[in-house]
């Protein structure tokens, strides 16, 4: 057997304490399946009086990230987190020492990844990011090996296991949004930063890895129109039910006419697609390539354990020697693609307008849709509350973003209207 694999790990909070315990649980197996042990020489963390989940015995704990940079470490574990700060600055001294990286920081390939491949490049060294999409899915591998003969025509993936914790608990035990975030920071899914959960840009920052796998780009999280789940309310988990739908929080990447369109937005899903069956903190990547079709792969997208078992699929793919650029390109031929603006997007939409319950309401409604060439697939007056008008719920043909958002505006801005209209896309 070859000499060990030498790792240092900075971080030793959920993922980090899960992936030095999982190194040592499945040493032997590890060992024989890369021909050669992953030692952990040296670990960092913010507080070292903090009770430990995992055993630190024969690891050598620093008080300083960057001391991890040092003659017996070949791979740094970045396992802290934030796109700037002591991580991107660990990350890139690490890269310039000559050291391989794997973090499962999203933020900082997100922001940074293009630049940080370079010098990964520079230095022939690896740059590995497994864990940071989509946890302990192997959707990074996939798209390097068993899908890099397509051409990709569409990602979409329930990408933030905490906001599909949120929606899913919210719609099954019928509780607030509030009480069940505090359950997912509770349970170690959600950020430091739980607005990055909840406002989306945590799916974002995926998204951005995911496009740049796909489309052959440098990620562009500038480019990703975001918004979250904070104004979702259960009267549209439920009016969205009763047609035949869920709402899931989808990043969505698609090339339109040679330019880029990322976003990240709740959305209705048919109820028999796959996304919509995906529960819990679980996450799913749909790719559509040309030649393999539809490819869906779930799987737990936060935790501990699970988020460090793609970090450890990544210094185990360094322990074999299997060399690879970060982004499959080498950073040199990343395409510059435009951003394409979410005007453009096509699809269908639910709306839920609050009006009075008079007459001419209705007519009024239809005459908006009418003067944008807006096509409704179905207008249904769901409850009448004598104080609170009626909810009036539209479900719309295909049409474009542009068409509904004057329709929308024109709709507020009617006498009859009595609170701001809730729209949602559609994706199939
Ligand atoms: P965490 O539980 O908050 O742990 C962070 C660790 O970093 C802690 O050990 C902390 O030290 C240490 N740390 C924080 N600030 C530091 C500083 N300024 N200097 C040195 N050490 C510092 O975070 P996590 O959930 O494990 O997440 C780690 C990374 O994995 C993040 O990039 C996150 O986005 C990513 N990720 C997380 C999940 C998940 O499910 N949690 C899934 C996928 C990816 P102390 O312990 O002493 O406070
Ligand atoms: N906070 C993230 C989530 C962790 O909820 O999915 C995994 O990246």
């Amino acid at each position: 057997m070859s000499a060990p694999l030498r790792i240092a790990i900075a971080g030793l909070g959920t993922v980090g304490a899960a992936t030095a315990q999982i190194l040592r649980d499945n040493a032997a197996i590890i060992a024989a399946r890369c021909g050669r042990s992953i030692e952990i020489v040296a670990a960092s963390v913010r507080d070292p009086g903090k009770k430990r989940a995992v055993t630190l015995d024969g690891i050598r704990l620093e008080a300083d990230a960057l001391a991890l940079v040092a003659p017996d470490v070949d791979v740094v574990v970045e396992l802290i987190g934030g796109q700037e700060g002591i991580a991107r600055a660990l990350v890139e001294r690490a890269l310039d020492a000559g050291k391989h990286v794997v973090t499962a920081n999203k933020a900082l390939i997100a922001h940074h990844g293009a630049a940080l491949a370079a010098r990964a490049e520079q230095q022939q060294t690896t740059l590995a990011f497994e864990a940071a999409v989509a946890g302990g899915i192997p959707i990074i591998a996939a798209m390097r090996g068993g899908l890099a003969a397509n051409r990709i025509q569409r990602v979409a993936g329930i990408l933030n296991g905490t906001c599909n914790y949120i929606l899913t608990t919210m719609e099954r035990e019928r509780r607030d949004f509030a009480e069940v975030l505090a359950d997912a920071q509770k349970l170690g899914y959600a950020e430091a930063e739980p607005s990055f959960d909840i406002d989306g840009t945590d799916t974002a920052h995926k998204l951005a890895i995911l496009a740049s796998l796909a489309f052959g780009v440098a990620p562009d999280i500038a480019a990703v129109h975001c918004e979250g789940i904070r104004r979702l309310s259960l009267t549209d988990i439920d009016y969205a039910a009763s047609f035949g739908y869920r709402i899931k929080l989808l990043g969505l990447a698609t090339l339109e006419d040679g330019a880029l369109l990322q976003r990240v937005h709740p959305c209705l899903v048919p109820i028999a697609a796959p996304l919509a069956a995906v529960d819990g903190a679980f996450n799913a990547v749909q790719v559509d390539g040309d030649a393999v079709g539809r490819v869906v792969i779930e799987g737990a997208g936060a935790g501990g354990a699970a988020t460090a078992s793609a970090v450890i699929s990544d210094l185990m793919a360094i322990a074999r020697e299997d060399r690879y650029a970060p982004f499959t390109l080498a950073a040199s031929q990343l395409q510059t693609v435009p951003p394409a603006a979410l005007a453009v997007h096509q699809g269908c939409y639910y709306l839920r307008l609050t009006v009075k319950d008079a007459p001419g309401a209705l007519a009024d409604i239809a005459h908006a849709f009418a003067a944008q060439h807006v096509s409704v697939h179905s207008i249904t007056q769901r409850t009448t509350e004598a104080d609170r008008g009626a909810q009036v719920i539209v479900i719309t043909h295909a049409t474009n973003e542009a068409a509904i958002a004057h329709a929308v505006q024109h709709i507020a801005a009617l006498p009859i209207s009595l609170a701001a209209p809730v729209v949602l896309r559609i994706e199939p």
